[in-house]
């Protein structure tokens, strides 16, 4: 059995196809990306069936999972939520909603919440340094111009 959902692999198949048939490994970020999203993080088995998948070595995988921040190298709450660090939004506020998010959670950056629940992690910038102090949801959803009350209201939606 495949590691990795049919549906998983029918859209990393589709990554694929867009490059060239002797360039598969192109399409190695997004294979990254959509195994992470079907098992939670980047386990050594996942590296290993990637690596395989697109016929490239393990070590090649390993160096892109570990460079990009938004690969998880090991296992993560269900709402991992990433706060951008860098000094344009550090200078909008972004040290008082660290610790407001440390504070409300228990929990410092690259940490886990004793439930499961939720993973704090520090973040380099996002490219939208004008609607700062800002995170990440899960990689995907954007939360910008961030209060302290913002903050609580989003932590009560994630359950
Ligand atoms: Fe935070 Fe650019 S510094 S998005």
């Amino acid at each position: 059995m495949s590691l990795l959902s049919s549906e998983a692999l029918a859209q990393i198949d589709r990554e694929i196809a867009k490059y060239p048939p002797e360039h598969k490994q192109s399409a190695v970020m997004s294979a990254l990306r959509i195994a992470q999203v079907e098992k939670g993080w980047i386990s050594p088995e996942v590296i290993e069936f990637v690596a395989q998948y697109l016929e490239m070595p393990p070590i090649a995988v390993y160096e892109v999972a570990t460079f990009y921040n938004m690969y998880d190298l090991k296992p993560v709450g269900r709402h991992k939520i990433t706060l951008c660090t860098n000094l344009p939004c550090q200078l909008q506020g972004a040290g008082e909603i660290a610790e407001h998010l440390k504070k409300r959670l228990g929990v410092d950056f690259g940490e886990t919440t004793a439930d499961g629940r939720f993973t704090l992690k520090e973040g380099e910038c996002m490219g939208a340094c004008g609607d700062g102090p800002l995170c990440l949801h899960n990689n995907h959803e954007m939360h910008v111009k961030l209060t302290p009350e913002q903050v609580d209201r989003l932590l009560d939606e994630m359950k």
